[in-house]
């Protein structure tokens, strides 16, 4: 479904929908842009002048901290302008329809719709429906798809570890109402690592998950061992349909990352979280601010993946490159 939508057939990304479908080449160029692009941040003037005079839009219609922000600084940075809808003052109170909200969006002249919602394929309809010059990029929708957040954490992976292939990933928390880690799973898997697990009780596991290409874990102490790289998720509580969870505290007893369960992976093994962190839950504050962790590198790199896909996806509506 996505490919035909976010790909042109030259091969370029008119939008970014999701990973799920794109080519280990298509991950590792936006690796490699966000890499040209990484040292713009130790400029004195952090600008580059390459999207002067267009306009990206943020429609965040739930709530954001990280990608808001880094999907503004990019674009900064990329010398465009950025409009922050604020969806809680906007017009879709008064009951403007999404498309009307972007039909106007488009007669200001905006170039680009950076997405966040809700709903599961919002930003997919958003892209059926734009403008052919506007390029639209997901920013999370629903449980499905969280791709740039996938990109950033496939960059710090390859910034600390190198190589995927040799690579043991285990993702421990609330893989049901995931969107972060589907986007992960078709990331790690196109990437060849060596294996992907997933940690997590059977209530927050998605139905028939190996079918993804995980193997399945329900102790923590297993699932982590050997690992290179383990990615702690926050407990989405905000999409569980009824009790899926006992208490907190027992999740924590159970799956919390903690210095004792890490001893079981590999001595130089790496902890990730895409955040908000919730400490004491899905991991402890030793773990989330100790030597391995990678949690705030994670968020500097979401700046320069950010650049590289907003900047690919104007040149494939503008015909430019990203040099
Ligand atoms: N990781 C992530 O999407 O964080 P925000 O919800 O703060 O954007």
């Amino acid at each position: 479904m996505s490919t035909g939508l976010q790909v042109d057939s030259a091969g370029r990304l008119r939008h970014f929908l999701d990973v799920a479908g794109l080519k280990r080449q298509q991950l590792v160029e936006i690796m490699d842009t966000a890499e040209s692009f990484s040292e713009v941040a130790d400029r004195s003037i952090k600008k580059v002048p390459l999207l002067r005079g267009k306009t990206v839009v943020n429609l965040f219609f739930e709530a954001s901290t990280r990608t808001r922000t880094t999907f503004e600084l990019a674009a900064k940075r990329l010398s465009a302008d950025i409009l922050n809808l604020d969806v809680s003052t906007s017009a879709t109170t008064k009951g403007e329809s999404l498309l009307d909200t972007l039909r106007n969006l488009e007669a200001m002249h905006a170039d680009m719709f950076v997405v966040r919602h809700a709903e599961s394929g919002a930003a997919h309809f958003v892209a059926r429906h734009a403008a052919p010059h506007v390029g639209v990029i997901n920013a999370g929708d629903g449980c499905h798809a969280h791709p740039t957040q996938a990109m950033l954490d496939m960059f710090t992976i390859r910034r600390v570890k190198g190589e995927f292939t040799p690579l043991t990933v285990a993702i421990v928390g609330d893989i049901l109402h995931s969107r972060v880690a589907r986007s992960q799973i078709h990331a790690l898997n196109t990437l060849g690592v060596r294996a992907v697990r997933v940690i997590a009780p059977q209530t927050l596991l998605p139905p028939q998950i190996e079918q993804l290409g995980v193997e399945v874990h329900h102790d923590i102490h297993e699932g982590v061992r050997d690992a290179d790289v383990i990615i702690t998720l926050r407990l989405q509580r905000e999409r569980m349909d009824g009790r899926l969870l006992p208490s907190k505290h027992e999740y924590f007893q159970l799956y919390g990352l903690t210095e004792t369960n890490l001893a079981t992976a590999k001595a130089d093994a790496i902890v990730m979280h895409p955040g908000p962190i919730n400490r004491g839950v899905e991991l402890d504050s030793g773990t989330a601010d100790g030597p391995r962790s990678v949690i705030l590198q994670q968020v500097t790199h979401g700046i320069a993946i950010r650049m590289a896909v907003i900047s690919m996806v104007m040149a494939a509506h503008t015909g430019e490159t990203t040099e």
